[in-house]
């Protein structure tokens, strides 16, 4: 394959989406599962409109566990290119059942064999911009790395911003940051949009920290290979089955620091992300009456440094595929999964 055709980035942001537009009318319904179900329908029907032959990397579980877009899934129409897809229908379940910020649809395509396949565990993460490319390590401590943000941005450490999931497994991180003198915004979800988020100044944020999920890491570092931004992580498996799982997937050094060539290999990835919910950097579905919806969506391709932002206005009568049903009327039973 002789690397990820330019048309590819135009089909995928499709994809992205066609997801957003599926989930968007859960938001604040307390329907996590719903929500996700209707954006994973959404994508696997509209990836079998894009010309490629496409295999699940980062999906939504196992054959056994998931019954669309698993882990092994054929994507596409089977041509040409063959590629590595990660996807994540609805990045921030909890975030769209609360209607809270940074609700995503994500997808990131590459040459087949040059994602990681990260199994579903946790996975520590250190993410910034491309001003501190190069400059932070996961394994030197927090105040070196804030330091480094801080020289590498011009600022003091005091308006650095270190974005960190809300977590009582954090609670050591966090204060060692407050220690350090640097700012914190704790998130309740969504680690994507953070590692995002770093790479552009207008957001506010200089640096990811903390561990989340590792397939959402290889998403992150996508986006991070297609902006110039750096990250470095280590999948933090915490029993016998998840060691084997990551030998499974051919990782054989568990403890290791996993750099953005390890987690992306190659410079051939396509990104692209749509707003379910608003954010700082992606505007949430808006639907706007009579039958019309708009999107706000990033993507971007890591060999040209292209940066796109998409703002495409929906026709939802006249969709390629389907969309799946939307939530019930007024007089539905209440809130359960969250
Ligand atoms: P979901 O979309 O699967 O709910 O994941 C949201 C998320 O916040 C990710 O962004 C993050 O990587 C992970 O969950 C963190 O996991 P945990 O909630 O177990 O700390």
């Amino acid at each position: 394959m002789t690397g990820v055709e330019r048309e590819l980035a135009l089909e995928i942001v499709r994809v992205t989406e066609m997801a957003a537009l599926a989930c968007a009318r859960w938001m604040g319904r307390g329907r996590k599962y719903e929500a996700d179900e209707a954006a994973t329908t959404a994508m696997r029907r509209m990836f079998d409109t894009v010309q490629m032959d496409g295999t699940v990397v980062i999906g939504e579980g196992e054959m056994d566990e998931a019954p669309m877009l698993y882990i092994g899934e054929r994507l596409g129409t089977g041509v040409p290119p063959a590629v590595d897809v990660a996807v994540d229908p609805l990045e921030g379940t909890n975030i769209l059942a609360k209607g809270l910020w940074n609700a995503m649809s994500v997808v990131a395509v590459a040459p087949r064999g040059t994602l990681l396949h990260a199994p579903d565990m946790y996975m520590e993460k250190i993410a910034v911009g491309p001003r501190a490319k190069g400059k932070v390590q996961l394994d030197a401590p927090v105040a070196d790395n804030l330091r480094a943000v801080a020289e590498a941005t011009g600022k003091d450490v005091q308006d650095v911003v270190a974005v960190i999931l809300d977590r009582p497994r954090h609670a050591r991180l966090i204060e060692e940051v407050r220690r350090a003198g640097a700012r914190i915004k704790l998130i309740s979800d969504g680690d994507v949009a953070a590692a995002l988020n770093t790479a552009f100044s207008d957001t506010g944020v200089d640096i990811l920290l903390g561990s989340g999920g590792a397939p959402e890491g290889v998403l992150a570092a996508a986006a991070l290979m297609c902006l110039g931004g750096d990250m470095q992580a280590r999948l933090l498996p915490e029993n016998e089955e998840q060691r084997q799982r990551c030998y499974a997937m051919g990782i054989r050094d568990v403890n290791q620091v996993l750099t953005l060539q390890d987690l992306i290999r190659g410079d051939d990835v396509i990104f692209a992300a749509t707003g379910v919910t608003d954010g700082e950097l992606l505007k949430g579905v808006r639907f706007t009456g009579q039958s019309r919806a708009t999107t706000h969506s990033l993507v971007m391709r890591a060999k040209t440094g292209t940066v796109r932002f998409v703002e495409t206005v929906h026709d939802l009568s006249r969709k390629p595929v389907p969309l799946p049903p939307d939530p019930p009327a007024p007089g539905w039973p209440e809130a359960n999964s969250v």
